[in-house]
């Protein structure tokens, strides 16, 4: 074998040894054509629902650092587990209906963890009542997005998210808006305002193209011209923060605590 012709299989060997990495976004227009990246698989691309891996990729990139512990409380078939391992950060996967095997059941409403302790949340949650995720009752899917239900019970989520998370740590909450029946809801924007509502900061809104959509099909794009509707063509990713008590605050704290002392 010729000199030359040995480096060229050298090199593309190396080449493949090397782990494909996602892109690291800059804008806020994000748009992926496959789900998963790398050598091992990231969650279950079978899965329905399941979540873009570059998502979680970006946002652990920027916002938590090697060994920090990442939340998700609707892990479905484990994306955000199987993204921050690879990344060296600890995770905790939560589901109604676990489909990993590092997921444990639990119910997002109650998250079995200690106040201030997780540096970031990642979740997806159901967009409405449009996949069957379980036949668990307390499925948050099993809710019409167009039922004020759907968006009180999603809050008592955002209220534990809120509890656990350390004070000016990060959520990533990825959502979908609705159109059924000649009817649009906005879920993504109540989502926000819910969100807001809790006591989260806002930091800013990603768009993520919507793709391999049941509904991306022939008849479908047919269908959205013929009776003049659009179909979904992206996603909301609202990035917020738990934000960090003002110093008058912590003093505020400390004084009671002081005042509690002395009458003891
Ligand atoms: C969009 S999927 C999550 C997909 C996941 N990120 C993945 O990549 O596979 C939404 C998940 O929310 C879960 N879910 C619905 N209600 C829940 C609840 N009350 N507590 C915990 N998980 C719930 C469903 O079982 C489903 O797995």
């Amino acid at each position: 074998m010729k000199e030359e012709q040995k480096t060229n299989i050298e090199i593309e060997k190396k080449n493949d040894e090397i782990e494909e990495l996602p892109p690291f976004e800059t804008t806020t227009l994000w748009d992926y054509s496959k789900q998963s990246y790398g050598k091992n698989k990231k969650g279950n691309n079978k899965f329905q629902g399941v979540t873009p891996a570059f998502i979680i990729w970006n946002l652990i990139q920027r916002y938590t650092k090697s060994k920090d512990l990442v939340v998700d409380p609707m892990v479905g078939s484990g994306t955000t587990i199987d993204v921050c391992e690879e990344e060296n950060r600890r995770v905790m996967g939560y589901d109604i209906n676990p489909q990993h095997p590092k997921a444990i059941k639990n119910d997002a409403r109650k998250i079995p963890l200690e106040d201030d302790s997780v540096d970031m949340v990642f979740i997806d949650s159901p967009y409405g009542n449009n996949v069957n995720y379980s036949n668990e009752a307390s499925d948050i899917g099993k809710i019409s997005a167009e039922d004020p239900k759907f968006y009180e019970e999603l809050e008592k989520v955002a209220v534990e998210i809120y509890r656990i998370l350390k004070e000016g740590k990060v959520i990533g909450w990825l959502i979908g808006d609705q159109w059924v029946k000649k009817k649009f809801t906005p879920v993504g924007f109540k989502i926000y305002q819910m969100l807001e509502k809790v006591g989260f900061e806002p930091m800013d809104l990603i768009c993520v193209a919507r793709r391999n959509q049941s509904s991306n099909t022939r008849i479908w794009h047919y269908r959205a011209q013929k009776f003049n509707f659009f179909l979904r063509g992206h996603k909301y990713l609202i990035i917020m923060k738990k934000p960090e008590k003002k110093e008058d605050e912590t003093n505020e704290k400390k004084e009671n605590k002081i005042k509690w002392q002395r009458y003891k």
